[in-house]
């Protein structure tokens, strides 16, 4: 029987010939996955709807759930974005190139099909000298989502990108394990205050600080707004328990020395769990075990990112 895992993705070294290739293929039209210093994505040139809608079909995603456009110097927002806020000139000046993204009004350049028909957009600059280097390259914006199927789990190495939509792509670029490990923080800098719609690489507290001010709350009403939200997500194929401490034999993810070789000790500083906590994931996921037990991680709000992204793959699945 084959499953999933058989298939080998064919990575490719970021040469400056190879680089070259992929920004040629993007402007032709075509997919490459390329590495961030969050998670990889499957990008497209964000201004041509028809290799938007490409991203859409290679991850089984819904049209409405928006993509976040890439750019790799301040010049090119003004293809991407039709107004500037205050906020959003801090946390960008401040964050930049790095996990943070920003939703603005976007420009008459940008899609509604990078958007999922909002007004607004979301656009980020990835501290990645491979993505920075592509984006430059091929001169044109690029939206990308995680390259992995809806609802599964985000790559953080070349190799976990899923081969089904490695074989839609024109080339899968190594850039090595991803620094931060899980996704971008998204924050709605186009209403005041600004508010947090995704917790992710930059943490709550570093973006009140910057402003010196404190953030928005988010509406209950509006959680469908930003499709990061869904409950679940980001979830490895086996189910996901919360305990409080790892039984000698159950397969998970503890903070006390592992008792057998499918039990991972992962770190007790939030930043190097969240590095760590998509590989790791994988790697037990791909034994198949009946249930992936995570002891509890701390409860301090540096950990919001950690518990956010564990708490999604825990949510039962509804197929
Ligand atoms: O770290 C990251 O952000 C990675 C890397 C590849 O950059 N990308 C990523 O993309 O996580 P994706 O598509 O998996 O997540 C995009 C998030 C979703 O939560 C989506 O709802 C939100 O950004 N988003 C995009 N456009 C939006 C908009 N106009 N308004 C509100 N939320 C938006
Ligand atoms: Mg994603």
């Amino acid at each position: 029987m084959r499953s999933d895992s058989d298939d080998d993705v064919v990575i490719s070294p970021p040469t400056p010939l190879n680089l070259q290739i992929a920004a040629d293929a993007l402007l032709r039209g075509e997919l490459v996955c390329m590495p961030t210093e969050t998670v990889y994505g499957i990008a497209a040139d964000a201004t041509n709807p028809e290799a938007v809608r490409q991203i859409f079909a290679a991850k089984d995603r819904p049209a409405d759930n928006p993509l976040i456009v890439h750019i790799s110097d301040f010049v090119q927002l003004e293809d991407v974005v039709s107004e500037w806020t205050d906020a959003a000139d801090v946390l960008a000046n401040r964050f930049w190139p790095g996990p943070l993204t920003l939703v603005l009004k976007k420009s008459e350049m940008i899609p509604n099909e990078v958007t999922g028909g909002l007004e607004t957009v979301a656009v980020r600059m990835p501290d990645h000298p491979v993505a920075l280097e592509l984006i430059e390259l091929a001169g044109i914006p690029l939206a990308a989502p995680s390259a992995n199927r809806f609802m599964h789990l985000s790559p953080t190495r070349a190799e976990h990108v899923d081969p089904r939509i490695a074989e839609r792509v024109a080339m899968v670029l190594d850039g090595g394990p991803c620094r931060i490990g899980l996704e971008s923080t998204v924050v709605d800098v186009s209403v005041d205050p600004p508010r947090i719609l995704r917790p992710g690489g930059i943490s709550r507290g570093q973006i009140q600080a910057a402003l010196g001010r404190p953030l928005g709350q988010l509406p209950p009403s509006d959680v469908r707004r930003s499709p990061g939200m869904y409950l679940r997500h980001y979830a490895p194929k086996a189910p996901l328990e919360f305990v409080e401490a790892l039984e000698p034999d159950a397969v998970g993810l503890g903070f006390g020395t592992p008792r057998n070789d499918r039990q991972i000790r992962m770190p007790d500083d939030p930043n190097a769990y969240a590095a760590g906590l998509y590989a790791a994931l994988h790697r037990l996921d791909a034994g198949n075990p009946a249930v992936i037990y995570v002891e509890h991680p701390p409860e301090e709000p540096e950990w919001e990112a950690v518990h956010d992204r564990l708490r999604k793959a825990a949510e039962p699945s509804k197929d």
